[in-house]
């Protein structure tokens, strides 16, 4: 029996959609990624290539967010166009995600700029990335040069899922984001990257007018029977210590797709064979964005949240429709329970680049014929226009 909510609508909150710049434009030839796509005997299931094109087809892709009714659309910019050598900046590239910043404004679509997700240009990955002796100076620097284009923006993610970072450089400086899991993440790469998220808010709050967090993946650690000391004890350095860096931002986007039992071992308990896995092998598990707000009010202190990714890895829309509509009512619960939640955005609006997995797992509202580079909204696109103009889940 599906219950009967209310959501707010837009335009008062944000409802729209994600991406992030590697994973969809092509051709990111500069970045780390791609240096490891390309490595012999590369993990990667295939080369990110020409991803969607969105580099070029960007202005189709906002049209089709905004005539679905959506009104905010949050995307990356690439530090690997921006600065392709050390020092050197592209005004080509600036101008460019400049234009991006236009062509959502004149949508009436509220664009919402991650600074980093996950690439890094080469030069600095070389250099050793967040090991790096002078790492919190250089991502400095790089903001400092976004902010030139940032003149009207509102909403800006310093960093993405800096969590998952960790874990990835936990996993012995390993350079595959699936066999990463859930390592141990890297203390040092953790503190780093605090350091640079709070001198990027300050270089940001200097323009007066940015609303600046980061965002944390939500594992949604659940304690087997007996395990909460162990829950407690694996959670803290995957997220909680990420969640405490947000306190006193302007808001702190909420990433959640599933939940992690963790047993009385420390370790996380495989699922049974009876479960409905997701095409990332994820358990279907939808509340767990409701989860994930909670638990994200607690740990800040009830700082704002924004869920900046949600959605789940399916050939089948209609259990895509499904997982968003658990997810929703899950959010619902959240809110009427006292979490102060400023936007939902989708993951994902297109079809993309799954880092080591390829183009398989499809989260996308929109399909990309991966050849011609159309585009085919789902149903689920519409779906979501729908909750957005009306606050109601459609049938
Ligand atoms: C990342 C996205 C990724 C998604 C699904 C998040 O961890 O920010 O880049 O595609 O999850 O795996």
């Amino acid at each position: 029996m599906t219950e009967q909510i209310t959501l707010p609508t837009a335009p008062g909150f944000l409802w729209g959609a994600s991406t992030a710049a590697h994973q969809i434009e092509g051709g990111n030839v500069n970045s780390d990624w791609w240096a490891k796509e390309h490595v012999p005997g590369t993990l990667c299931a295939e080369s990110s290539g020409d991803a969607v094109d969105s580099y070029h087809r960007y202005p189709e892709d906002v049209r089709l967010l905004a005539d679905a009714g959506l009104n905010a659309y949050r995307f990356s910019v690439e530090w690997a166009r921006i600065e392709p050598a050390e020092g050197e900046i592209s005004r080509a590239q600036l101008a460019h995600y400049r234009r991006m910043i236009d062509v959502c404004l004149a949508a009436g679509v509220t664009p919402v700029v991650t600074l980093l997700h996950f690439t890094l240009p080469r030069w600095f990955a070389e250099r050793g990335g967040w090991f790096a002796p002078d790492a919190v100076d250089t991502f400095s620097r790089y903001v400092e040069t976004v902010t030139q284009i940032l003149g009207d923006v509102r909403h800006v993610v310093t960093i993405n899922e800096p969590n998952i970072t960790s874990m990835m450089l936990g996993a012995s400086r390993r350079t595959n984001l699936d066999a990463a899991g859930l390592a141990a993440p890297d203390q040092a790469a953790s503190e780093v990257q605090a350091t640079a998220h709070r001198r990027a808010v300050e270089i940001l709050h200097g323009l007066g007018h940015v609303r600046a967090g980061w965002t944390v993946a939500n594992q949604v650690f659940q304690a087997a029977p007996g395990a909460e000391a162990a829950r407690d004890a694996y959670a803290y350095p995957r997220e909680d210590f990420f969640l405490e860096v947000a306190r006193g931002d302007d808001f702190v986007g909420v990433q959640s797709y599933l939940r992690t039992i963790i047993g009385t071992d420390g370790e996380p308990v495989p699922f049974g064979d009876d479960v409905e896995r997701t095409l990332t092998g994820w358990e279907y598990y939808p509340q767990a964005l409701g989860e994930a707000l909670e638990y994200t009010h607690r740990i800040t202190g009830g700082v704002p949240m924004i869920v900046t990714e949600n959605g789940m890895a399916t050939a089948d829309d209609a259990r895509r429709i499904d997982y968003t509509r658990g997810a929703l009512e899950s959010m619902a619960r959240a809110m009427a329970g006292g979490c102060r939640i400023e936007g939902y955005l989708h993951w994902s609006l297109l079809d993309n680049y799954e880092w080591m997995s390829g183009f398989a797992p499809t989260f996308g509202l929109i399909a990309v014929d991966r050849t011609t580079f159309e585009r085919t909204p789902k149903p689920s696109l519409a779906w979501l226009g729908d909750v957005a103009r009306t606050g109601k889940l459609p049938a």
